[in-house]
């Protein structure tokens, strides 16, 4: 990949840069919490995104996205804002990073990544990072890599239309090799947690379906605002810390839909704390108990998953396999599935032939491999 973007960047601009990189994440459970409040239990990926880039003395963003085969020219003021959605993040990071004081200036880069798009791996987040990493190490900017993660979500908000937690960004940004993180959203104080499946005989794989979701105008921000509108009839900031007992005290102020929503989020943060403790154990049946759970959670309550995903999980909850789920924002992408070692070529044959006798093709096979975060090259 470096060495096409290498290629390119040369014709284009007839120079060399320095390269850039960042991570799209995997999350084992916590799915909806962060803008609650709770906690999230991500990684990064061996999957990502690498951008050279140049300073070029001007007033001027020159951007070649190489996997659309796209080129892009856009100002930092908000006024030349790019209708090309891949130029919106780099440059709402651009803006994100002025209206903090950072004081930066044009450049010239070509970027490309291998996360799938759309598949709840957090593409986004890492165009982002790889950005706001970069831009902050080329301009000696000195941000600290929490206020780099904040950079990626504020661009998703204000420019991308996306209400977004924390997690991807800051599982971007903080990644490491051989670990997951255990993130409290409310206090921001996070923890690593090694993390090596082969090492108990299960691996860690993720399903693609290929259905594409869009988080962009989607009903996930519906499902932010009905956690708000409960926490406010709750008399709290966030859904993190509520109990059932106080959700079933307000059942009768509130639609049923928000209760169901809020059901699913108070269950989430359990589910969270006790997948940490038992991986602390080595208790990975309890691990993929919680992620069934999760998942059916997410279906049934939230309302984020589809047909596909639901088929995925229940052939996986049939062939033995300890747990699966879908994960991300929802709306189509992957299952992440905890499968032990022994079960592991059974499952994938058998969950490639069934899934394309329903749907007409396979789902994509995603090995996952826990790797670093934002970097230079
Ligand atoms: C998307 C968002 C995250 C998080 C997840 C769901 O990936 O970007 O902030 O809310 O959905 O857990």
């Amino acid at each position: 990949m470096k060495q096409r973007i290498s290629e390119k960047f040369r014709t284009l601009f007839s120079e060399e840069g320095d390269f850039f990189a960042s991570a799209g994440r995997i999350n084992l459970i916590g799915e909806h919490t962060d803008y609650n409040g709770g906690f999230v239990f991500p990684g990064a990926i061996d999957k990502g995104m690498i951008a050279e880039i140049r300073l070029n003395g001007t007033g001027t963003v020159r951007a070649f996205a190489l996997d659309l085969d796209e080129y892009c020219e856009f100002g930092m003021n908000e006024e030349d804002a790019p209708v090309q959605s891949w130029a919106r993040y780099i440059f709402g990071v651009c803006r994100e990073i002025i209206k903090r004081g950072g004081k930066i200036s044009g450049f010239d880069t070509v970027f490309s990544g291998d996360v799938p798009l759309g598949a709840g791996m957090s593409s986004s987040a890492a165009l982002e990072s790889t950005f706001a990493f970069a831009l902050d190490n080329l301009f000696a900017l000195g941000i600290d890599k929490f206020e780099l993660a904040r950079i990626g979500q504020s661009t998703e908000h204000n420019y991308c239309g996306v209400k977004c937690g924390i997690m991807d960004q800051f599982a971007s940004v903080f990644g490491k090799k051989g670990h997951l993180m255990r993130l409290d959203c409310r206090s921001m104080e996070f923890e690593y947690f090694p993390f090596d499946p082969a090492q108990h005989g299960y691996r860690l794989v993720l399903l693609n379906s290929l259905v594409k979701h869009e988080l962009v105008g989607s009903p996930y921000n519906d499902r932010r605002a009905s956690c708000e509108r409960v926490a406010k009839v709750l008399g709290q900031e966030f859904l993190r810390g509520a109990t059932m007992e106080q959700l079933e005290a307000v059942k009768d102020k509130i639609s049923e839909e928000d209760y169901m929503r809020a059901r699913y989020v108070i269950g989430e943060e359990k589910r969270v704390l006790d997948v940490c403790e038992a991986l602390g154990k080595g208790d990975y049946e309890t691990v993929g108990k919680r992620m069934y759970e999760t998942h059916w959670g997410m279906s049934r309550d939230y309302e984020v998953s589809c047909e596909e995903l639901d088929f995925l999980a229940s052939l996986a909850e049939e062939s033995g396999v300890t747990g699966s789920r879908i994960m991300g924002g929802g709306f189509g992408g992957c299952t992440i599935n905890l499968v032990k070692e022994e079960l592991y070529d059974g499952f994938i044959a058998k969950a490639k032939s069934a899934f394309a006798e329903k749907y007409g093709h396979e789902p994509i096979v995603i090995d996952v491999v826990i790797s670093d975060g934002a970097r230079k090259l």
